[in-house]
C-alpha cells in the first residue's frame, strides 16, 4: 500500500497524517487516497492493454458520487444493481453508454428507468425478467440491448456468503435455462441480445475458478453458435487483506480473458470493485474505553458494526493499526470491539500489539470497498463522514450524518 503507510512513526494517507486529520474531523470517519485509487486502476488497465476493455466500476463496492466522478474522469463506466446506484452513476457524469445493469430482482420501475436512460446493457437474470423487460420496452416503443447472465455452476473457492456462481445460488441462469432463454430471445421483439455475462463471486484469490468459468462460457457460446458483441466477465478479483502475500495473479487472468475474447471476437466488459478501491480506504476510529478482564482487554472503539459490517457479517479480518507507532508492548491479549449491543460487534483479536490507551486513534485497513456502502443506521447511529485525500488536498466527500436529520427523516 504505497499511498497509505507509515512515515516514521505516523500513518499517512498521501501527504496527510491521520493525527493531523483527526484534529479536524470527528471519528469514526472513512478516509481514501485518490492516488491509490488511480494507481490501482492504472495497474488494472495496464494488464488489459491489449484489449482495452470497458471497465465498469462496481458501484456497490463504493457508491460515493465524488469517487465515481474521479473514476469517470479516468474513463470508467459503471456496473449497477439498483435505481439508486444507476442514479448515482449518472449524476457522477458516467455516460449511460458505459453503464451495465445486473441483479436478480430489478423491478418494473427500475427497468423502465434504465430503459429511458439508454444504458449500454441490461443483464437479464431470469425468463420472467426478459418478458417484463420486453413488455415495458414495447409499451414505450423502444428497442434495447441486453445481456443474459450465465450461472456457470462454478465454485469460486471463497467465502460462501459472497459466492454467486453455483446453481444453488440465485444468480443468473443455469446452462439449460440459459440455452432455453437464448432460443426464445428472438421472440422478444424489443430486445436485442448482445452480451453474455457472468460473475461467480467476490474476493477470489485463485485463478482456477475463473478458468473453470471460461470453460463453461466456451461450451455455451459454441452451443449457441451466436456472435456475442460483448462478454461481461463481472468482477470478483480478490485483494490481500491480512496476509499480504496472498495475491491474485492478475496477469494470468488478463491473459486468459484477452485470449478468450480474441478467439470469440468479442469486446470485453469487466466489473471490478474491490480491486480498484479496497486498499485505498481506511476507517479512522478512536479508543473510547479499555476494559480489562482476566484473559483479555477489550479495546472499545467508537466505530461499530454499523460503520463496518464485514467482520460481523463474513468473519472478515481487517488489520487494525495505530495512527502513531511506538516501541512498547501491550502486555495482554486484545479484542477490538465496537460500542453496539451485539456480541458480533467485534473487529479483531490479537495476541501482540503495541501499547495503546484511551483516546488513541486506530485505523481499520482495507475498507475502501464494501465499507461505507454497507454502513447502516443501526442503533440510530449516524453514518460516518468520508474524506478524500489527494496529495495534500483534503476534501469532505460525504458529511457525517446528523442525528436530528435521521430522527426527523419521515
Ligand atoms: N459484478 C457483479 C454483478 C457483482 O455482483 C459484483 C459484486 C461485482 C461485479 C464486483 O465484485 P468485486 O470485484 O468487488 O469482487 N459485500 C461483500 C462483497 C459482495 C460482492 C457482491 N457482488 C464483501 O464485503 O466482501
Amino acid at each position: 500500500m504505497k499511498f497509505l503507510s507509515y512515515k516514521k512513526k505516523f500513518f499517512f494517507v498521501d501527504k496527510i497524517s491521520i493525527e493531523k486529520l483527526s484534529k479536524k474531523f470527528k471519528s469514526p470517519y472513512y478516509c481514501y487516497s485518490l492516488s491509490q485509487i488511480k494507481l490501482n486502476l492504472d495497474n488494472f488497465k495496464n494488464l488489459f492493454n491489449k484489449s482495452s476493455p470497458l471497465i465498469c466500476f462496481s458501484v456497490k463496492s463504493n457508491s460515493n458520487i465524488k469517487i465515481l466522478n474521479e473514476l469517470k474522469k479516468e474513463g470508467c463506466g459503471a456496473d449497477v444493481v439498483s435505481m439508486g446506484e444507476l442514479s448515482a452513476a449518472l449524476k457522477s457524469g458516467i455516460k449511460p453508454s458505459k453503464i451495465v445493469f445486473s441483479g436478480v430482482g430489478k423491478t418494473e420501475e427500475e427497468l423502465l428507468f434504465a430503459i429511458k436512460k439508454n444504458i449500454l446493457l441490461i443483464n437479464i437474470e431470469s425468463e420472467s425478467e426478459a418478458i417484463l423487460l420486453n413488455k415495458i420496452s414495447q409499451k414505450i416503443s423502444k428497442k434495447i440491448f441486453v445481456g443474459i447472465r450465465l450461472n456457470p455452476n462454478v465454485n469460486s473457492g471463497n467465502i460462501r456468503k459472497i459466492s454467486t456462481g453455483l446453481n444453488d445460488d440465485k444468480f443468473g441462469l443455469t446452462e439449460k435455462n440459459f440455452l432455453n432463454l437464448f432460443k426464445k430471445v428472438n421472440n422478444y421483439k424489443n430486445l436485442t441480445l448482445q452480451c453474455i455475462s457472468v460473475h461467480i463471486g467476490s474476493q477470489i484469490l485463485k485463478i482456477n475458478p475463473f478458468k473453470n468459468t471460461l470453460n463453461v462460457l466456451e461450451k455455451i457460446i459454441n452451443k449457441t453458435n451466436f456472435q456475442f458483441k460483448y462478454i461481461d466477465f463481472g468482477g470478483g478479483i480478490g485483494i490481500p487483506y491480512e496476509n499480504k502475500n496472498n495475491k491474485f495473479d492478475l496477469r494470468k487472468y488478463s491473459n486468459l480473458v484477452e485470449k478468450f475474447a480474441l478467439k470469440h471476437r468479442c469486446k470485453i466488459i469487466l466489473e471490478p470493485g474491490r480491486f480498484i478501491i479496497g486498499n485505498a480506504g481506511i476507517l479512522v476510529t478512536k479508543i473510547t474505553y479499555i476494559k480489562k478482564t482476566k484473559n483479555k482487554d477489550f479495546i472499545i472503539l467508537d466505530a461499530g458494526m454499523n460503520d463496518l459490517i464485514r467482520p460481523a457479517l463474513y468473519n472478515a479480518r481487517h488489520s487494525i493499526v495505530p495512527s502513531k507507532k511506538n516501541n512498547t508492548n501491550y502486555k495482554k491479549n486484545i479484542e477490538f470491539v465496537g460500542p453496539i449491543c451485539e456480541t458480533s460487534d467485534k473487529f479483531l483479536n490479537v495476541k501482540k500489539y503495541q501499547h495503546i490507551k484511551e483516546k488513541d486513534f486506530l485505523l481499520i485497513l482495507d475498507v475502501g470497498a464494501y465499507g461505507m456502502s454497507l454502513a447502516s443506521n443501526y442503533c440510530f447511529r449516524p453514518k460516518p463522514a468520508e474524506i478524500l485525500i489527494s496529495k495534500s488536498n483534503i476534501k469532505v466527500i460525504r458529511k457525517k450524518e446528523k442525528i436530528n436529520k435521521l430522527i426527523m427523516n419521515n
